[in-house]
């Protein structure tokens, strides 16, 4: 989407429509935008009460207009109670309009005097616009090409000038980084592979040469000794993937935020198969590394000045004679013996070993990890809510900020001591799994805490908000990209 912005009226371009934000106020719609020229366009619908400006509410109007064929009235509600959030939602409302009616040249009335600071109305409105702007990729052979589905191309905004354009960059940076990332994670897990996750981090690099790209092939991730990753890859007709990438852009400063995303390219649970409705949404569980991949891009679009890796331990879970086995004891890369208690907790092995080899070789001074990692997230939390476990107040803190910002709500779980008992193993060091079957997204951070050591950390469980079956608000269907936006804002926040 291509973003362009006038100061007034009378130089804006054409456009199939135009969106004009009314308030709710005690005796209808008010409009929310300096004068107009159609208020006498707009008048019947204000005055028949077919238009109140409720929060999120459309109204379409035809014109014979030589700029815009089409008004479209948007109701932003009440004036006094308008939220960032509630601009991206109403704005989301008006996209979905304009999608419907295959229209991709928009323009858009600027509301003024608004209870927001300019950077927060423009992260509204243009995150909503953007973020729900995206089709998922498709696969259908016989579709008539009005049947298609179209992204809207153009969005002028009218009574804005220059000033808010780096604003508007850096969103389109996030927006470019949210679509690689959505279709990383919404394609066929036959075709993104761990190889595909590689070639995609090779993408980048070609795309931003001062990147530090290493990849891991089999026989190396063999000699550095990253075993449970190789373990679960057993059962894989395809190579895992061990995949960091460097972006160095603060010599001054001497932190380094380490981003570890899971990166199962498709989780079938291994021997302890997942039964028929759990496996067949099971390609996104690379939704961490997807995010991981997307937040670098965005980093280095918006060329921040601060020091990122991520760290991306990638493979298929599959079912062979050759799989993995509960019951068995494998080696960790961080020494550590484990004992599989259940080959479909196969996340927390390929995350414990990128966290010790990050921790060997990467010098972070913070650690977060973006994984799908656990079912049970849904039950404690719902869809709403990323789960957080850590070891830092400080750090989890700053994401739970940032969540707050960017709307992805990030709540925190404890790791209860107690329940690392659970965990004990008869025969190795640790187990990596519980069958208790209560505090599932706990217990896997416990495991995890036991490969971090004192490093601040932070585990997001992203497994119930990194996808949605039925799209909400402006999340389109499928993939959602989670965790981009969460940490892009946690780095502009603390790590610059
Ligand atoms: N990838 C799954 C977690 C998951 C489940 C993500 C549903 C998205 C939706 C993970 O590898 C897994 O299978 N976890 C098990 C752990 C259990 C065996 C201890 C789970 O949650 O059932
Ligand atoms: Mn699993
Ligand atoms: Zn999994």
């Amino acid at each position: 989407m291509k973003i362009s912005s006038t100061p007034h009226w009378e130089g804006r371009k054409k456009a199939d429509l135009l969106v004009l934000p009314f308030f709710q106020d005690k005796k209808g719609a008010v409009a929310a935008f300096a004068k107009d020229p159609f208020a006498k366009a707009v008048a019947p619908s204000l005055q028949s009460g077919d238009f109140k400006g409720k929060k999120e509410e459309t109204h379409l109007i035809h014109l014979n207009g030589k700029v815009e064929s089409r008004l479209l009235l948007l109701g932003l509600g009440k004036k006094e109670e308008v939220t960032v959030e509630g601009l991206r939602r109403a704005f989301a409302s008006a996209l979905k309009v304009a999608q419907k009616l295959r229209l991709q040249k928009l323009s858009l009335a600027l509301p003024l005097h608004l209870p927001l600071k300019e950077e927060e109305l423009f992260t509204g409105i243009i995150e909503g616009m953007m973020l729900s702007n995206y089709l998922a990729p498709d696969y259908k052979n016989k579709l008539e090409s009005s049947e298609r589905q179209l992204l809207v191309e153009e969005l002028q905004l009218v009574g804005a000038n220059k000033e808010h354009k780096a604003l508007v960059d850096e969103k389109l940076a996030i927006f470019q980084a949210l679509a690689f990332t959505r279709d990383l994670v919404n394609r066929n897990a036959d075709e993104v592979t761990p190889q595909y996750l590689e070639k995609a981090a090779r993408g980048l690099k070609k795309k931003f040469p001062h990147l530090k790209l290493t990849t891991l092939s089999k026989k190396e991730i063999e000699k550095e000794g990253l075993h449970l990753l190789l373990a679960v890859n057993q059962g894989s007709d395809k190579d895992p993937a061990f995949i960091v990438a460097e972006y160095s852009k603060a010599p001054r400063s001497k932190q380094r935020l380490v981003v570890i995303g899971k990166g199962v390219t498709y989780d079938s649970g291994g021997l302890n198969l997942k039964p028929t409705g759990g496996m067949e949404t099971m390609r996104y569980d690379m939704a961490g590394a997807g995010a991981a991949l997307g937040l670098l891009y965005a980093v280095c679009e918006a060329a921040l000045p601060c020091n990122v890796t991520i760290v991306i331990p990638s493979t298929e879970n599959s079912i062979d004679a050759k799989s993995y086995k509960p019951g068995d004891v494998y080696q960790s890369h961080s020494g550590k013996s484990v004992e599989i208690g259940n080959t479909d907790a196969e996340g927390r092995l390929i995350l414990a070993d990128a966290l010790s080899y990050t921790l060997k070789h990467l010098k972070p001074t913070h650690l977060v990890d973006l994984a799908t990692l656990t079912g049970a997230v849904r039950i404690a939390l719902g869809s709403e809510a990323i789960g957080a476990l850590s070891n830092n107040d400080e750090l989890c803190r700053a994401v739970e900020e940032a969540g707050k910002k960017t709307f992805e709500r990030v709540w925190r779980l404890p790791l209860i001591e107690e329940y690392k008992e659970q965990l004990k193993s008869d025969i190795a060091d640790i187990k990596n799994c519980s069958t208790k079957g209560e505090a599932g997204t706990i217990i896997a951070g416990i495991f995890l805490e036991e490969f971090v050591g004192k490093t601040p950390w932070v585990h997001l469980d992203i497994a119930s908000t990194a996808f949605t079956p039925e799209g909400k608000r402006y999340y389109p269907k499928y993939a959602t990209g989670v965790g981009v936006r969460l940490l892009f804002e946690l780095i502009k926040n603390n790590f610059i």
